[in-house]
């Protein structure tokens, strides 16, 4: 299974720091969603989708690539993010923007990731920040645990395709 995260980590590199964690266990390749170009997007069966949480979603330029892309079929998605405040279902679903672009373009989301990172937007930057030293080592853990989950679906999705062909 060929993969490909697509980020951008602008705050504190919080999220680089869980993409990378996650590509070493998909070998995925990784690149930042300025350097990205929609027709990449062709070579690879699972693309990850991440970037820090601002004013309650994924970062505008991610957002915005996505509207860019054609749609496609039988394409595998996830989501991830860092953020200051947990994601919390109807009230703080910060995933559900991207989530929603990425569906009506037609990718098949196999998961989504968060976990806290450091934060110093408005008054927190007055105590140094909150989510001190986040992603830490359990954070970077849990990202990892999340990719080989997705791989080992991923490949029993593709050997599943193999053999009923
Ligand atoms: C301008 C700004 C707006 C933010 N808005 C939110 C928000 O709405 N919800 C939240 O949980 N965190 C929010 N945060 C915190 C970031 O999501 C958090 O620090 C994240 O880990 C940054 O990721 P990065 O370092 O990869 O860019 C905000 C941070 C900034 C600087």
């Amino acid at each position: 299974m060929k993969a490909l995260m697509v980020y951008i980590s602008v705050h504190h590199g919080n999220t680089e720091k869980v993409a990378r964690a996650m590509a070493k266990i998909l070998d995925a390749d990784l690149v930042q969603v300025k350097q990205v170009d929609a027709i990449m997007l062709e070579q690879y069966d699972l693309i990850g989708f991440g970037s820090g949480i601002y004013f309650g979603k994924h970062h505008e330029s991610l957002l915005d690539f996505v509207d860019k892309l054609p749609v496609v079929k039988n394409k595998k998605a996830f989501i991830f993010s860092t953020s200051g405040l947990r994601k919390i279902p109807f009230v703080h679903d910060f995933d559900k923007p991207l989530r929603k672009k990425l569906q009506r373009k037609g990718f098949d989301i196999m998961g989504e990731f968060s976990c806290r990172g450091l934060d110093t937007y408005r008054a927190t930057k007055l105590v140094g920040g909150v989510n001190k030293g986040r992603p830490n080592a359990e954070d970077l853990k849990q990202a990892e645990d999340f990719a080989r989950d997705l791989k080992n679906s991923g490949d029993s999705y593709l050997n599943q395709i193999l053999l009923s062909n």
